[in-house]
């Protein structure tokens, strides 16, 4: 199969291709605003591009993908609030964008990054596709407008579609500066010897998911028989999720084993936004192409630390 994978310089994008090479041909478009040149696979074929570029129509046409993973976002929190603008322009019509011209390549399926962000303070847990969505910040009112630009520009085309709302992705090659995820960060600092800093009283949950499982949704995915965009209730979104909460105290056992640390662990004030819960259940990703998270969280832990070890 052609894949083409926006965002695929990123973190999840550099996984997703990497497990693609060999088996597919790999397309890979990304403006490299936060991706890096390291995570481009030399086997991949490579434009330097933003998404929101007149000249993408042209360019998803000359490499012709069967299929497209779009991940290429505006996906910090903070530079959202920052800047909620370029946040919406680059998430809702950058997506409107990719779905106008992987339809006209003929692409058969597009699947679209979406977010846990969407649901903002949970309503019910776990979370449902079909529970109330109320984004605390414009990066979750983004990606819940990209759902329904994706959905305006592909229905009726015959291309099939769907958006993942990804839990809390963790592993190899996410960022640990800036904003980062609290893995990432964490791992970074307890491998290098330094104590992690938990905001609030280390019992808010977060539903941990490994890159690895990630990746294998969206390769099942676009491999499904069946329409995406069809199944069930609330159509074409899905959870990409364990269905399980676990602690941040709980996650700072796992990185002592992990990585060795025995010294002590930096509090600081809980942060405004953050939700205390959160758990989004994966059955409808089962029932719908037949994918389940399968990696246990100590092991996708050391794995992560492995990674880190000598990198930070
Ligand atoms: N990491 C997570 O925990 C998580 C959780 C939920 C959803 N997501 C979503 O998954 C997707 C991938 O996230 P990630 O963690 O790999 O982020 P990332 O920042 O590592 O990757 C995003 C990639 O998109 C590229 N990009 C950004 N704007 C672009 C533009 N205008 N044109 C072309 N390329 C552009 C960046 O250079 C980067 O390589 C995003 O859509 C994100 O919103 C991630």
């Amino acid at each position: 199969m052609r894949i083409l994978v926006t965002g695929g310089a990123g973190f999840i994008g550099s996984n997703l291709v990497h497990a693609l090479v060999g088996a597919h041909e790999v397309g890979v478009i990304d403006d490299l605003s936060c991706g890096s040149p390291e995570n481009i696979h030399p086997a991949s074929w490579f434009r330097t591009l933003d998404i929101l570029d007149p000249s993408l129509g042209a360019v998803v046409a000359e490499f012709g993908p069967d299929a497209v993973i779009h991940l290429a976002a505006q996906a910090s929190v903070t530079e959202s609030i920052k800047d909620p603008a370029r946040d919406r322009a680059v998430n809702v019509e950058g997506t409107r964008a990719v779905a106008r011209a992987a339809a006209a390549a003929g692409a058969r399926r597009l699947v679209s990054a979406s977010s846990a962000a969407v649901y903002g303070e949970p309503a019910e847990l776990p979370l449902a596709e079909t529970s109330p969505k109320s984004p605390a910040n414009p990066y979750g009112a983004s990606k819940l407008a990209a759902e329904s630009a994706l959905a305006d520009e592909l229905a009726g085309t015959g291309a099939d579609f769907a958006s993942f709302r990804f839990s809390n992705v963790f592993g190899p090659r996410q960022d640990w500066r800036g904003e980062g995820g609290v893995v990432a960060i964490f791992t970074a600092a307890m491998s290098a010897g330094e104590p992690p800093t938990v905001f609030g009283d280390g019992k808010q949950t977060r539903d941990f998911i490994y890159v690895g499982d990630v990746v294998a949704a969206c390769l099942e995915a676009l491999l499904a028989e069946g329409r995406l965009a069809d199944e069930g209730v609330d159509g074409p979104a899905y959870n990409v999720s364990t269905g399980r909460e676990t602690s941040v105290d709980q996650l700072v056992a796992h990185l002592r084993a992990a990585t060795g640390y025995g010294g002590p662990v930096d509090h600081a004030a809980a942060r405004e936004g953050d939700v205390a819960r959160s758990a989004l259940d994966p059955a409808k990703a089962r029932t719908g192409f037949g994918w389940a998270a399968r990696s246990p969280l100590d092991s996708a832990i050391g794995a992560t630390a492995r990674w880190f070890a000598g990198r930070t």
